[in-house]
């Protein structure tokens, strides 16, 4: 098969809040997937960036005292740092406030503008007369017109569930400066997303989506298009539309067209050419790893946006579920709104990357990261099966064969048998089910156990004339070993890094599982992995508390 040429993204995070766990759900399944394809031996490329516009952020500098700019330079040192951590391995980690964003937003803009796709018309909005802004409705409060329950926000009331228009709110007030809002109208800019129906209705059943999500989808199909309002008045931060002095591109319009600047900026620092992977007859894949609540904004204006400026339109958007924490919605009172750093201040990213891919389907069922079962999960799995395969058989390959590993794989059926779940194994990956290719690695890892339990190496090394038969057991355990390592490469880069270095071999690829290591010289082996303590995950949940 011909290598395949991929490019894949995660949703961009907001700049105007530290990472969270939630957030590493996304990236840490998008990069084992990434490193997936790169293992298989396939170009692939990941770019993502932060989210730098819109009106929270620019009212969080204003708080701060500090221009937006400045915030986002900010928060984007953190992100990176962060997500480095989490050995989350981009190709291009980038800012929608960027050069590349601007001009790329522009044309566009200017290419749906010429084609009849942007439509102009005057609507009136809350405006706070004091901050001389226009009001979006999360910054209006007020009292429930249904059950008058106070410090409501302006749509929806946290009492009663009722719905409304911040019109019907009573005693409305604006969050900012706390004066009434007026009305008070503006033109606006809209993009006329029902001209795309019939496209996006076959594109959308054309296998470009999960099958919850083409069923989400055909709901809104039935309750309508709309026009979709892609300009906000000054001030806000954002990119100026082009031929106005005082309309900006609402965040969510230069937000997606932020991972074809990430990738632009790759090309322009490598030999990559963007129009490979933009244009509309490219063969390259384009995918797009999301969370589900904004497969509005991917399935329906994303790929209305490229079909009317001539890009080609992703081949796939994967959506998952939402990350609870203990059964609930992640909460700062309970201490399970965890910040990415405070985790990391604490455990091991590795055991975070495991245990997600051993709860991640190719579904978009919420997940939940319960805290005791991620214990013992990472502490059975990996420490107690996986790393006890290698721990057990080295000492004798090193203090006993001078680190040598013996001259004949033995036991060839048990070898065959885990290079054969292989095929298997990778399909899972493929398909983002990630949860059957950990069972599928674990099960081998059983397998190997009982072996060295049925051999009992430790006995027959009492024995003499035994010698050459303990040889080849530990030999074969640390083979098999290795072959589970390549299995987890894509989810513990890091673990696989260390048993390189144990194994003595270059960076292991998916092929390298077909030839055990034979007459070969190991390194002595170093503890890959400590076990998770309650104390630690206590020390994580309190510093999370506010
Ligand atoms: N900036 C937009 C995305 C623009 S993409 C062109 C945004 N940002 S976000 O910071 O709110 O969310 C970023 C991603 O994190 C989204 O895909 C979102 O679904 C995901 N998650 C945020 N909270 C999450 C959980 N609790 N669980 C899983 N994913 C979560 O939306
Ligand atoms: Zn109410």
């Amino acid at each position: 098969m011909s290598k395949r040429r991929i490019l894949v993204t995660s949703a961009l995070p907001y700049a105007n809040g530290e990472l969270h766990l939630g957030y590493m759900l996304e990236t840490i399944q998008t990069d084992i997937w990434v490193r997936f394809q790169k293992m298989m031996g396939n170009e692939c490329h990941y770019v993502c960036a932060d989210d730098a516009h819109g009106t929270p952020i620019m009212l969080k500098a204003d708080e701060m005292g500090i221009e937006p700019e400045t915030l986002i330079e900010q928060v984007k040192v953190r992100h990176q740092a962060d997500l480095d951590d989490f050995h989350i391995d981009f190709s291009q980690y980038h800012s929608t406030h960027s050069d590349e964003n601007r001009e790329i937003s522009e044309l566009i803009y200017n290419r749906l503008n010429d084609s009849g796709y942007i439509k102009k018309r005057i609507i009136s909005q809350a405006f706070d007369p004091e901050k001389e802004m226009f009001l979006p409705d999360r910054y209006i409060k007020g009292e429930c017109p249904k059950c008058s329950a106070e410090d409501q926000y302006g749509d929806n009331c946290e009492v009663c569930g009722a719905t409304y228009s911040t019109t019907e709110i009573k005693n409305a007030r604006s969050v900012i400066s706390g004066a009434k809002p007026i009305e008070k109208d503006s033109e606006h800019y809209f993009f006329d997303l029902p001209q795309f129906e019939k496209e996006l209705k076959s594109w959308t059943k054309a296998g470009h989506l999960q099958e919850q999500v083409s069923n989400k989808l055909a709901e809104w199909f039935e309750q309508g298009l709309q026009q979709w309002d892609i300009s906000r008045d000054k001030p806000y931060f954002g990119f100026k539309i082009p031929g106005t002095e005082d309309k900006y591109f609402y965040v969510w319009l230069d937000a997606p067209i932020g991972y074809m600047a990430s990738f632009k900026k790759l090309c322009d620092n490598s030999d990559l050419n963007f129009d490979d992977f933009f244009n509309k007859n490219s063969d390259t894949e384009l995918y797009h790893f999301i969370g589900k609540d904004i497969v509005y904004f991917h399935a329906l204006f994303w790929p209305a946006t490229l079909m009317g400026s001539d890009f080609r339109t992703p081949d796939a958007v994967f959506a998952h579920g939402f990350l609870s924490v203990n059964g609930q919605k992640m909460s700062k009172s309970r201490g399970t709104f965890i910040n990415a750093r405070t985790y990391l201040e604490n455990l091991d990213p590795e055991c975070l990357r495991y245990y997600y891919a051993y709860k991640l389907t190719a579904k978009i069922d919420d997940i939940d990261l319960n805290l005791q079962d991620f214990k013992k999960r990472v502490n059975s799995d990996l420490v107690g099966k996986v790393i006890n395969i290698a721990s057990r058989s080295a000492s004798f390959v090193v203090k006993k064969y001078n680190k040598q590993l013996s001259a004949k794989c033995i036991e060839r059926p048990l070898y065959d048998e885990f290079v054969e779940a292989g095929s298997d194994i990778a399909k899972h990956y493929e398909a983002r089910n990630f949860s059957k290719a950990m069972r599928l690695i674990m099960k081998l890892a059983d397998k190997a156990n009982q072996y060295i339990d049925e051999k009992k190496p430790w006995q027959l090394a009492k024995i003499e004339g035994k010698e050459k038969e303990v040889h080849e057991i530990t030999s074969l355990a640390i083979n098999l070993f290795k072959v589970l390592i390549i299995y987890l490469k894509p989810v513990l880069p890091e673990m696989a890094k260390s048993s390189e270095e144990f194994l003595n071999v270059d960076s292991l690829n998916w092929s390298d599982i077909e030839s055990p290591l034979t007459n070969h010289k190991i390194n002595k082996f170093k503890a890959l992995m400590t076990r998770i303590e309650d104390e630690q995950i206590d020390q994580m949940v309190e510093s999370s508390k506010i």
